[in-house]
């Protein structure tokens, strides 16, 4: 069991291998995920969405973000570990950028961080990879941006915005980051940029011309009641499996048929 390290990652684009990235916010999914052999678990700020019920992920602190980083830390020992930075954590200067992403590192063990990027944190990325902190950047559909936006809209629809994309995608690369994630983007685009640099994109709604993809491991498994977004494939329907075993275990209280002797203690055995 190898642990994978930035190298690897950068690695597996050279030999056209792809990435393959999943969300994880504790130590037991992380510790199934990992040992399923993802590459990469992100703790993404998405957990305010999927955790903590949010209505989007403005509300997430970074004491939240060290606190699940820690968790998945402790389950997953091969994958290597990226956690977010979350709204207000790094948009207010340089140097609050670079303390709250080593704290990431200090207090969650992450191996690096993620951050959305547009141009006015190219500053950003550098100074935080200076301290020795890898860097994922994430462009495209930037989720803390919600408001600006005006709702989780696809970005880069005119085709006009091309090489301002790619022109990002390459100042993410020069800054020093390792990877890109890029999300909700047409695939036309996520091709160009994915051609244009040398480290890694990976791509979420982001079409399959990215060099890895990323999904939110509840989505995955089905955990909401919510339609599934375009982009999201659903492998399995949890939330139905979930609501049949609670079901089942009212039924089986409500009628006396749980516990039974078996699992109960008695004075004889
Ligand atoms: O927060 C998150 O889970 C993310 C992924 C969707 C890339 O940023």
């Amino acid at each position: 069991m190898n642990k994978i390290r930035v190298p690897d990652i950068v690695k597996k684009k050279k030999d056209k291998q792809k990435l393959v990235m999943l969300t994880s916010y504790d130590a037991i999914t992380a510790r199934i995920v990992d040992e399923a052999g993802v590459d990469i678990i992100l703790i993404g700020d998405s957990l305010g969405n999927v955790v903590q019920g949010q209505d989007t992920t403005l509300p997430v602190s970074i004491e939240e973000m060290i606190y699940h980083t820690r968790l998945v830390s402790r389950g997953a020992k091969r994958a290597h570990i990226c956690a977010d930075m979350p709204f207000m954590s790094y948009q207010t200067s340089k140097q609050h950028a670079t303390e709250n992403a080593g704290r990431l590192m200090k207090e969650g063990f992450a191996e690096s961080i993620k951050l959305e990027t547009t141009d006015e944190y190219i500053e950003t990325i550098k100074s935080i990879v200076s301290a020795g902190i890898p860097v994922m950047g994430h462009i495209g559909l930037c989720p803390q941006s919600y408001h600006a936006m005006g709702g989780y809209k696809i970005q880069g629809r005119d085709k006009k915005e091309k090489n301002r994309y790619i022109k990002l995608a390459k100042d993410t690369e020069s800054a020093g980051a390792y990877s890109i994630v890029l999300e909700g983007i047409p695939l036309e685009l996520a091709k160009a940029v994915t051609k244009s640099v040398s480290i890694p994109t990976i791509g979420i709604g982001a079409g399959p011309h990215c060099d890895g993809q990323v999904l939110v491991i509840n989505d995955l498994v089905g955990l909401h009641n919510s339609r599934v977004p375009k982009f999201v494939k659903q492998y399995a329907d949890f939330r139905d499996l979930m609501t049949k075993a609670v079901k089942s275990y009212s039924a089986d209280v409500m009628n006396s048929k749980f516990p039974t002797d078996e699992n109960s203690f008695s004075w004889s055995n």
